[in-house]
C-alpha cells in the first residue's frame, strides 16, 4: 500500500509537536503532504515559527509550511500559554528556524493539495481549531467530497472539557469552524479528552525516550516535562496528557483505539456551554451519526508505537 497522504493542520504546542514528529518518523505509511499552521494554543507567528522549529529539528527543512488563519472565523482568539508557555512550545532551547514559510496560504494549500490528488486520497488532519478547514470547506465546498477523511483532536463529553467545563480547548476557541466541520458529511474521527484523558505520559516512558541520547530525544523530554506540569497540578496523578500524537497513531494503528459512530453537535449559542461537544453516545437524539467518537485507547501500545517512531529519528 502507497502511504497514506495527510495534511497536518496544527497550532504547535508540545503535542503538536510530537504528532509531528511521529508523523515524520512514519514515511512507510505516512506521505506528510505539507504542514499548515493556526492560531491556537499561541498567535499565528509563533505556530509558524513552532512548526518550522520542529520540521528542522526533524531533518525536514523541505516540508511546505503554510500559514492560516489568524483569528477564529466569529471570535476573538483565546490562547493557551499558561498550558504550553509564552513561545508554545517551552522546555527546549532550540535554534530559531531558518526554513522559508510557503507563499501560499494555509486555506490555498489545502484547497490546492485536495483536489490536485486523486478523489478519496487526502486526509487532514487537525491537532488545533478548526478555523482553516471550515474556511477551506468554505471557500471550496467541492473538497468535502474529494477527501479521504479527517481525523481530529477535540472535544470531549463523558470527561466534561479542560478550558472550561463543558468544553474543550481546539473547540472552544473557534466553535463556529467546528460547526461547519461536524456538518460537511466529510468522514470525521475524533480523538476527544475522553480517549486523550487515557494517553498519559509516565516516568518510565520519559526515562525510556531520554535514553534514546538523541536531540529529537532530548527536545521532547524538555518539551514534555514542561507541558505536564500544568494537568498534573490541575487532575493530580502523576502524567500528563498527551492528546495530539494520538490523531497520527490512529492513522498508524487503528486498531488501538475504540469507538462508536455517532452524531455530534457543536455548541455555539450558549455563553455557558460555548463549545460544547453534544455527542450522542447513546443514540437517543435520532441525529444523523456524522463522527467516529473515539473513547479507548491501549495506552502502553500507544506509548511503545511513539518510542519506536521517535527513536527512528
Ligand atoms: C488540545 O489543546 C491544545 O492545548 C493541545 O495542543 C491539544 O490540541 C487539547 O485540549
Ligand atoms: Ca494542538
Amino acid at each position: 500500500m502507497p502511504p497514506r497522504k495527510i495534511i497536518i493542520d496544527t497550532d504547535p504546542g508540545q503535542d503538536d509537536a510530537v504528532a509531528i514528529l511521529l508523523a515524520l518518523a512514519s514515511p512507510e505509511e505516512l506521505d506528510v503532504l505539507a504542514i499548515t499552521v493556526v492560531a491556537g494554543n499561541v498567535p499565528l507567528i509563533k505556530t509558524s515559527r513552532n512548526a518550522r522549529v520542529v520540521c528542522e529539528l526533524a531533518g525536514r527543512p523541505d516540508m511546505p509550511v503554510h500559514e492560516g488563519c489568524g483569528h477564529p472565523l466569529e471570535r476573538m482568539l483565546i490562547t493557551a500559554e499558561h498550558v504550553h508557555g509564552k513561545s508554545g512550545l517551552d522546555g527546549c532551547d532550540l535554534p530559531e528556524p531558518t526554513m522559508p514559510v510557503s507563499d501560499l496560504s494555509a486555506v490555498e494549500a489545502i484547497i490546492h493539495q485536495v483536489r490536485r490528488h486523486p478523489p478519496g486520497t487526502v486526509t487532514l488532519c487537525p491537532l488545533g481549531p478548526l478555523t482553516n478547514i471550515a474556511t477551506a470547506l468554505k471557500r471550496a465546498p467541492d473538497i468535502a467530497g474529494r477527501l479521504a477523511g479527517i481525523v481530529l483532536m477535540g472535544g470531549g463529553f463523558f470527561e466534561g472539557g479542560n478550558i472550561t467545563p463543558a468544553a474543550e480547548f481546539n473547540i472552544y476557541v473557534d466553535p463556529e469552524a467546528a460547526d461547519i466541520v461536524m456538518q460537511s458529511g466529510v468522514d470525521i474521527t475524533m480523538m476527544p479528552l475522553d480517549v486523550t484523558h487515557q494517553a498519559l505520559i509516565t516516568r518510565e516512558w520519559l526515562d525510556r525516550i531520554a535514553a534514546l541520547g538523541t536531540p529529537v530525544s532530548r527536545a521532547v523530554c524538555g518539551w514534555l516535562d514542561f507541558y505536564e506540569r500544568f494537568d498534573i497540578e490541575k487532575y493530580g496523578g502523576n502524567g500528563g496528557p498527551l492528546h495530539d500524537p494520538c490523531v497520527i497513531a490512529h492513522l498508524l494503528k487503528p486498531g488501538l483505539f475504540e469507538g462508536r459512530f455517532i452524531n455530534v453537535e457543536i455548541e455555539t449559542a450558549s455563553d455557558l456551554t460555548r463549545g460544547m461537544t453534544v455527542a450522542d453516545w447513546w443514540g437517543v437524539s435520532g441525529r444523523a451519526p456524522n463522527a467516529n467518537f473515539i473513547a479507548k485507547v491501549d495506552a502502553p501500545a500507544f506509548f511503545d508505537l511513539l518510542a519506536d517512531r521517535l527513536a527512528r529519528l
